[in-house]
């Protein structure tokens, strides 16, 4: 099965869950500006919230985003709230009929005052198993 993990992060939060993904998966975490220029069984997408919106390289990502390279996206995401950017992320590629799993993950990420050292350890070990066992299942 071919993977790939692919993020955009601003502070470093969601790179951080991107590489443990990618680690466990044997895979190297590109940055979306990579984009996808092979055919990939499943994309796991990462991603967060900033003003309360999906950024714009993130849209864009979607946006050129090939169809007919991509079987199935996985979303995940580390924002502040517990309001994150998942489901609006699922939607924009829902719109270009793209299968999206209805499993994701998600855990808060550190935002000024907010959730401090997140995601740690534990999210990045989380994310592993997340990501693994979805691999496995498939
Ligand atoms: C400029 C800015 C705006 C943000 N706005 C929101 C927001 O509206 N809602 C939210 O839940 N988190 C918000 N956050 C928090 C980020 O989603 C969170 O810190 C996330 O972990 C950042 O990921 P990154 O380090 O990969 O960029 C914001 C962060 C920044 C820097």
């Amino acid at each position: 099965m071919k993977v790939q993990v692919s993020y955009y992060s601003r502070g470093g939060n969601t790179k951080r869950l991107a590489e443990a993904l990618a680690s466990e998966l044997k895979v190297e975490a590109l940055d979306i500006s990579k984009g996808v220029t092979e055919p990939v069984d499943v994309l796991f997408l990462g991603n967060s919230m900033y003003a309360f919106t999906v950024d714009k390289n993130v849209k864009e990502f979607v946006k050129n985003l090939d169809p007919n390279l991509v079987k199935e996206v996985v979303v995940f995401s580390c924002s502040a709230s517990d309001t994150s950017t998942v489901k609006k992320v699922a939607k924009l590629l829902k719109d270009k009929e793209i299968k999206v799993s209805d499993k994701y993950f998600s855990v808060p990420g550190e935002f000024l005052k907010l959730n401090k050292g997140r995601p740690n350890k534990e999210d990045c070990k989380a994310i592993a198993k997340f990501g693994r066992e979805f691999v496995e299942g498939n």
